[in-house]
């Protein structure tokens, strides 16, 4: 029997997303006991600053010394990872339940297999946050979202285990991760690539990139907490949602204009506006209009940019 009334923790990976959910839940109360990693050097730098955690050279020894086991290795080894443990003929019967779970949002859980097929619990827990392998990770995770794939016990403890990080537990569908984890990217990296766009097209008005970016972050943050305020579609600003048909097909006709696939992904990200307008109460009178001009610029610019790329 356990000495521990709480499952014991053990990672196996100790890059930035481990340091941050080991340090978390350590401070949470919960023992995290093992951790190895490819290095013995990177799973003993996190273990020293954890209370009665101990650095082992082989992730066999994690599986042996904790209850749930977090295989926080890039996506590429979970599988072979996974392949390589040996969970012992008691796993089911173990007081707690043995476990492995990993922090991926693409992968599938069914990666675990080999561990499922020993009689233990597989799962994933992926939180919606991006790790900068930095202190402030522990602060900054709380509030965000933790997406959780797991049956029965398992479930709920990853459920709790979710809450002691001050997150909210999300549940996803077996098979739901891949699409997930790809629409995630408009929250995160696309919203980079957005700014990215933006930055390019003023350089060609003469204005340096940080300029640029001092002009846009404050403008982004100030979207961002009227999204959280008052929803999508009434926090949507600009010519779509005043309905302004002649702002934006001289603003498609002059990306068109520029070449490449300026217009392309205007028109596309309109095309969203213009969806995001129709579910107000009451959408703009042009709306119907504005839909129709970003249809007809669509079916040029598309043309346009896919001949660029095969000119290539
Ligand atoms: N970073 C994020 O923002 C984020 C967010 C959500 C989910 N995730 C998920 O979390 C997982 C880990 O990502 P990460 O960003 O923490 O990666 P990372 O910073 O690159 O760290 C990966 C860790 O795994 C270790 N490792 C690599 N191959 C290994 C192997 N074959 N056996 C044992 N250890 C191995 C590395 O060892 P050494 O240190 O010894 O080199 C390193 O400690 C991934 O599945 C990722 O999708 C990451």
């Amino acid at each position: 029997m356990s000495q521990y009334s709480v499952p014991r923790l053990g990672f196996i990976g100790a890059g930035r997303l481990a340091r941050c959910l080991a340090l978390s839940f350590s401070r949470a109360g919960y023992p995290v006991t093992a951790i190895a990693s490819r290095s013995a050097a990177s799973a003993g730098r996190l273990a020293s600053q954890i209370e009665h955690c101990a650095a082992f050279d082989n992730p066999q020894q994690v599986v042996d010394a904790a209850d749930i086991v977090f295989l926080a290795v890039p996506d590429d080894s979970i599988g072979s990872s996974a392949h390589t443990l040996r969970f012992g003929p008691d796993a089911a019967a173990h007081p707690h339940g043995k476990a492995l779970v990993h922090c991926s949002g693409a992968s599938p859980v069914e990666l675990l297999a080999p561990a499922r097929d020993q009689g233990v619990s597989i799962g994933g827990f992926h939180p919606l946050y991006l790790f900068s392998g930095d202190l402030a990770d522990l602060e900054r995770i709380c509030g965000c979202s933790v997406t959780i794939e797991a049956d029965g016990t398992l479930k709920d403890t990853l459920t709790a285990l979710a809450i002691a990080l001050r997150c909210h537990p999300l549940s996803i569908p077996a098979g739901g991760r891949m699409l997930y984890h790809a629409a995630a990217h408009y929250a995160a990296s696309f919203a980079l690539c957005s700014l990215a766009e933006c930055v390019a097209l003023w350089r060609t008005l003469g204005f340096a990139e940080d300029d640029a970016l001092r002009a846009l972050l404050p403008m982004l943050s100030g979207t961002i907490e009227t999204a959280r305020d008052k929803g999508l579609p009434n926090a949507l600003a600009g010519p779509v949602s005043r309905g302004d048909t002649g702002v934006v097909e001289k603003q498609l006709a002059l990306l068109e204009g520029l070449g490449g696939d300026h217009a392309a992904l205007y028109g596309l990200l309109t095309r969203r506006a213009v969806g995001l307008a129709q579910r107000r109460a009451t959408p703009p009178a042009a709306i119907e209009a504005i839909a129709e001009a970003v249809e007809e610029s669509l079916t040029r610019s598309l043309n346009q940019a896919a001949a660029g790329a095969s000119a290539k």
